[in-house]
């Protein structure tokens, strides 16, 4: 296995997009991969701005902006128009988006065309795919065709349910074995990175000592080559619990609700809008409108 992309894959996808090859020379110089999910056009926009190297269109839409329980229900339509938003706004980081939960488990066609769409409809740069094992042949297929894969183990969201809820992974020596072999296994099958997610910070560096490819970690430890998280999470946008591996960086829920409250008060008490919210009008237009408007209103009781 090299650092270089996959056969087929784009190196570049447009002028001033970073490359794959730009983060698999980010690992072998030991710089950190900069990943964070993102939804629509002005945070992607932001996350360009402050030098995020990679743009997730995480499922994790499913809960942080769709309001559903779990990642499972979201659609591939639901998905592409968040992907599409997104790709508008990033144009120097790469975007990846995320195949939700239905869109390449049943077989080789479907993923294919279903990676196609969000290259081709939502402009995304590469997809990501959850597990290892049955999704290996997936990756196989969308690689010929020329689209970079991102694979992802570890606490994998799709299959909570048979995972027994959101815990951490590969807390046993035989687990972190399948770890291991399913990070190696998704690097032989061709992705450019692999996503770890709530497992032991151990794990994870040995993990990212056996691979080329970057490892990107959530919940993962420092060792990782990069780290993503989750847009609402680390800017408080999120409601209800926080897992233990989020670290919040502003408060913007919290502005937001300042905000938005102090905007009702002022809507109530008749402060806002004031005069320099509102479009003036030529006087003389005025008294005009008004004289047309009497004259009018004099006609009308004439004739009733
Ligand atoms: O959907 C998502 O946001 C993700 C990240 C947590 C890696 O898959």
């Amino acid at each position: 296995m090299t650092n270089k992309p996959p056969s087929g894959a784009p190196d570049t996808a447009s002028p001033g997009k970073l490359s794959l090859s730009h983060l698999a020379a980010m690992k072998g110089r030991g710089e950190r991969i900069a990943m964070v999910t993102a939804y629509d056009a002005p945070s992607a926009r932001l996350a360009d701005a402050a030098g995020v190297d990679v743009v997730l269109v995480g499922d994790s839409a499913a809960m942080t902006v769709l309001g559903l329980d779990s990642t499972v229900p979201v659609t591939v339509d639901e998905m592409l128009m968040l992907t599409r938003a997104v790709s508008r706004g990033a144009t120097r980081s790469l975007v990846v988006a995320d195949m939700p939960f239905g869109s390449f488990q049943i077989s080789d066609e479907s993923a294919l065309e279903n990676a196609v769409r969000f290259v081709k409809e939502g402009g995304a740069d590469a997809v990501k795919l959850e597990r290892a094992g049955p999704t290996l042949r997936r990756v196989g297929a969308i690689l010929d065709a020329g689209i970079p894969v991102v694979g992802h183990i570890g606490l994998t969201p799709q299959s909570v349910k048979m995972l027994g809820g959101y815990k951490a992974q590969g807390r046993t020596a035989a687990k972190a074995h399948r770890l291991l072999d399913d990070a190696r296994a998704l690097e032989r099958a061709g992705c450019f990175a692999i996503v770890l997610e709530a497992i032991p910070a151990a794990v994870a560096a040995r993990i990212t000592r056996e691979l080329t490819i970057p490892t990107v970690g959530i919940g993962a430890g420092p060792s990782c080559d990069g780290q993503v998280l989750v847009w609402h999470d680390l800017l408080a946008l999120s409601t209800g619990h926080l897992p233990r591996f989020v670290k919040q960086y502003a408060d913007i829920g919290g502005a937001i609700l300042t905000a938005l409250e102090a905007y009702v008060a002022d809507v109530r008490a008749g402060r806002f809008p004031e005069a320099q919210h509102t479009y003036p009008m030529p006087e003389e237009e005025l008294q005009l409108f008004e004289a047309e408007l009497l004259a009018t209103s004099l006609g009308e009781k004439r004739h009733k």
